[in-house]
């Protein structure tokens, strides 16, 4: 008989499992086991628990710690050697799949001026957003774009994508943030490096941004048949401006102030298939209230200073801090100024949670919307 316990997983509520080991059961187990089968009754409570249950754990990478570290990894690492010079953010309970938060992965990538990554393509859907440094560049099956602080820039699933810096400008970092775990998880994930290392530059520099970039107007003539965004960058200063303009009207959302959705200008959907984006404002002195929901959201702080309470922990942020929220993990946002905005990109699964319909929120009751800080 197995020495093993089978009903660590019993529920004694109605409509629950709830099966206590007996010798004769046990053995039965044993037998399902040699069979590679199982009984239902033993696992249900487990895998289909009452609510979402993320493994990931509430962080804060602080820039100030991992700036110094990727500054470092310049000297040690080529690109052509890396493939991509990237330092990657583990969270303790996803370190198995590489994965920030969720099925999510995020990374801070450096490169010096001259410095030009291989092309390639991948099943993942990926982004990049600025952190600091003058001259970087993305190509995106051959439309090049150049990238200053905050600019938000899609590389979708399946084009050839490269980054580089141009020789007469400074070191660049930027955070990438892609959906490989989600696709590894899915099985689905391939990997290309690009016939010639390089693609060709086949568009003007930006053609994307001054094709769609502009508020409410399209090109009357164009065509544009892919599944993803053909505003393939999304810069800082109009976004800022219209977080600004939004503020001038009303609070915004209790649970996040003024959040503008980055999306696809032909749809109004999420900009790429399974990744979607936002910018957040919390005016000075702005203390948002708790929800929860499913889906996984990485943010970086674009500009000011704060805090976040996220499943009862207080994470206190500036500006180039990144931070995650797992699924169905209560969290709140504060600006810590009453002088000075704040303000919050995200990336995150919610068009997946949409689209297979698992998206659920929830309001935090009692305690005036808010959480409750642990010591
Ligand atoms: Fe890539
Ligand atoms: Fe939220």
């Amino acid at each position: 008989m197995s020495d093993r316990r089978h009903e660590n997983h019993r529920e004694d509520v109605a409509g629950r499992a709830n099966v206590a080991d007996t010798p004769e059961l046990v053995a039965y187990y044993d037998d399902l086991a040699r069979s590679e089968a199982g009984a239902l009754w033993t696992v249900a409570n487990r895998i289909e628990p009452w609510e979402p249950r993320s493994a990931s754990v509430p962080m804060l990478w602080r820039y100030a710690d991992l700036r110094g570290p990727v500054l470092r990894s310049l000297a040690l690492v080529e690109p052509e050697k890396a493939g991509r010079r990237v330092i990657y953010l583990a969270n303790p309970g996803r370190r198995d799949v590489v994965a920030a938060v969720g099925w999510l992965y995020s990374g801070i990538q450096v490169m010096n001026p001259g410095e030009v990554a291989t092309s390639h393509a991948h099943s993942a859907s990926a982004l990049r957003f600025i952190m600091e440094g003058r001259g970087a560049f993305t190509v995106v099956d051959g439309h090049k774009m150049t990238l200053g602080e905050n600019d938000f820039v899609l590389t979708p699933n399946g084009t050839w994508h490269e980054h580089g810096v141009e020789a007469d400008g400074t070191t660049c970092i930027w955070q990438d943030g892609l959906d490989i775990p989600l696709v590894n998880a899915l099985e689905a994930n391939f990997f290309v490096v690009h016939p010639r290392m390089r693609q060709e530059v086949a568009h003007p520099v930006d053609n994307s941004t001054a094709l769609w970039g502009a508020p409410a107007l399209h090109p009357a003539t164009h065509s544009w048949d892919r599944p993803y965004s053909p505003l393939l960058k999304y810069e800082w200063a109009p976004t800022y401006e219209a977080l600004l303009r939004r503020a001038r009207l009303d609070a915004g959302s209790p649970f996040d102030g003024i959040l503008m959705n980055y999306v696809n200008p032909l749809t109004g959907g999420p900009p790429m298939q399974t990744i979607g984006a936002s910018m957040q404002m919390l005016r000075p002195g702005e203390r948002t209230r708790a929800h929860r929901h499913t889906g996984s959201f990485v943010y970086q702080v674009a500009r000011g200073s704060g805090w976040s309470v996220i499943g009862g922990r207080r994470f206190d942020w500036k500006q180039r801090d990144i931070f995650v929220v797992p699924s169905w993990v209560f969290h709140e946002h504060a600006n810590a100024s009453d002088t000075e905005d704040a303000c919050l990109f995200c990336f995150n699964d919610l068009p997946v949670m949409r689209s297979l319909g698992l998206w659920r929120e929830e309001a935090l009751a009692g305690n005036d919307g808010h959480q409750v800080v642990a010591p």
